[in-house]
């Protein structure tokens, strides 16, 4: 429980911060990367053309299609398979520098293993990245944005350990076919959500509701899997290639609900729960600390024998630490923390209650929609999101690979545009403020697409996608404009200085 004093404080703390806030109106460097993103399967359909065989989030939505709110799926989405030209062409009027987007597994290694590469997947993609480059609109390539190869899922998916061999296979093949035309690669879109969606809290495919067990099994592969895709490129396509490679990693911006020491310890325990989780063992070389002794603690008060967490090999842990060549970053919004008394022992498990703290937004911030109960707009805490990753994982160049926000749709979309130009506000006073080193930043989406388990009712695109149109024609919002003039003059105010 929230007590009604912390909560006054923290409103008046962060709502005269808001008051008072000037956006900054300091030109962004002239090397900086704006850019837009996406992920395969919310924008490509073409499910069963080509050879592309099925992915979990096929396989979910056409058996359950009760698990996603209107009853969508990907099978056409904005059609981009078709329409990619179209969607290069709106970035080029854009004026932007990159496009993140995403490969689809299943379209590319039809059985999920190399035994057999499917031309006409690789095609499209060689084709896609041949647009972009005739555009001088750089690539940044998600290896694996969630959707799995069910026959993959069907063994296990990220549970077996025979997973790091799977994306080191996968990842070599991608290498090979684009890495000559892609200098920034991602092995894997937005780690923490492919275990706690997939394997805690059961909102992503498989499903599986298993927080603080299985949620852990997952990470502590997948961390393995990204290691050796990137030992992979660096061992057999960088000094050719000479590319970066790296993981997308997301959080929300947490800070202390007061002044009290207590309360700025349980901040930091989030984070090292929420980022760390990933970022420590990557840059540090192994799970944060206080993560190690809370989950080992309340393991052994649940008569367990050993830690829920599992544990690295020492030579586990040389492989991972280093493993990246630029921090990539996706984050949406900020909570308050306040520390509680200790949460006890559940039954199962909650990794929640192994972080044990109070994160929460005061009522007083702005809502998004209905649906996206997680999310208020509080955009200050970019900067200081950006200064604990300068600070934690020394100072490493960094992109914001995701950042935007949902509504139901409007063409006049002040909020988005408000939401981007605050954003940017606080990144570019962590870049001059801070010392931060932030080379880029991406808007989530260039188009509406499918939204996950919301499907097609949230959007975040700056362009309308008419799904109700066999076309799928494409509609400059409002704040697409904005969004042009952002990428074409690098100031987010009237007029800039320097
Ligand atoms: C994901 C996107 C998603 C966006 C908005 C991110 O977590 O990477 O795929 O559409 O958030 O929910």
């Amino acid at each position: 429980m929230v007590s009604t004093r912390l909560v006054f404080f923290a409103c008046f703390l962060i709502n005269s911060l808001a008051a008072d806030y000037v956006i900054n109106n300091k030109r962004f460097p002239s090397d900086f990367m704006f850019g837009v993103a996406t992920s395969a399967y919310q924008i490509e359909g073409g499910w069963n053309e080509d050879g592309r065989t099925p992915s979990n989030w096929d396989h979910m939505t056409h058996t359950r299609p009760e698990f996603v709110k209107d009853r969508s799926n990907g099978d056409i989405a904005c059609d981009s398979y078709h329409k990619f030209k179209e969607d290069v062409a709106i970035m080029k009027k854009m004026g932007v520098k990159h496009y993140r987007f995403s490969l689809s597994w299943n379209r590319i290694l039809p059985t999920g293993f190399p035994d057999k590469i499917n031309e006409p997947g690789i095609a499209y993609y060689k084709n896609l990245i041949k647009e972009l480059k005739t555009n001088n609109i750089v690539p940044l390539v998600t290896i694996h944005h969630w959707d799995l190869p069910q026959s993959l899922q069907n063994l296990g998916g990220f549970l077996n350990a025979s997973i790091v061999d799977w994306v080191a296979d996968y990842a070599r093949v991608c290498y090979k076919a684009f890495g000559d035309d892609v200098k920034y690669w991602l092995t894997f879109n937005e780690a923490k959500q492919i275990c706690m969606g997939g394997f805690g809290f059961g909102y992503y495919p498989p499903a599986i509701h298993s927080e603080g067990i299985l949620e852990y099994v997952c990470a502590h592969n997948l961390l393995k899997a990204h290691a050796k895709a990137w030992h992979i490129y660096d061992k057999e396509f960088r000094a050719k290639q000479n590319g970066k490679v790296s993981v997308v990693l997301d959080s929300s911006a947490y800070i202390p609900a007061s002044n009290k020491p207590e309360d700025k310890v349980a901040t930091d325990t989030v984070l090292h729960f929420e980022l760390g989780w990933f970022a420590n063992p990557i840059y540090n070389g192994d799970y944060p600390e206080i993560m190690k002794t809370r989950v080992a603690e309340r393991s052994k008060r649940e008569g367990r024998p050993k830690s829920r967490l599992p544990e690295f090999t020492e030579e586990e842990k040389a492989l991972i630490k280093g493993t990246h060549d630029y921090f990539a970053m996706n984050t949406y919004t900020s909570y308050l923390v306040e520390s509680i008394p200790d949460p006890g022992i559940q039954d199962p498990p909650t990794r929640w209650s192994d972080i044990g703290v109070n994160n929460f937004q005061p009522d007083t911030w702005e809502n998004t929609t209905m649906e996206q109960d997680w999310f208020k707009i509080a955009p200050w805490g970019m900067r200081t999101l950006l200064k604990w990753i300068k600070y934690h994982y020394s100072n490493p160049e960094i992109i914001v690979t995701e950042n935007g926000v949902c509504d139901y749709g409007d063409m006049e979309d002040d909020k988005r545009i408000s939401y981007i130009r605050d954003n940017l506000s606080y990144l570019r006073d962590a870049m001059i403020e801070d010392g931060v080193r932030v080379f880029g930043y991406t808007v989530w989406s260039i188009i509406d697409n499918f939204e996950w388990q919301h499907g097609y009712t949230q959007k975040y695109g700056l362009y309308q996608v008419d799904f109700d149109d066999p076309k799928r024609t494409r509609r400059p919002k409002k704040s697409a404009d904005f969004y042009k003039k952002v990428c074409t003059t690098r100031c987010i105010t009237d007029k800039c200085v320097v």
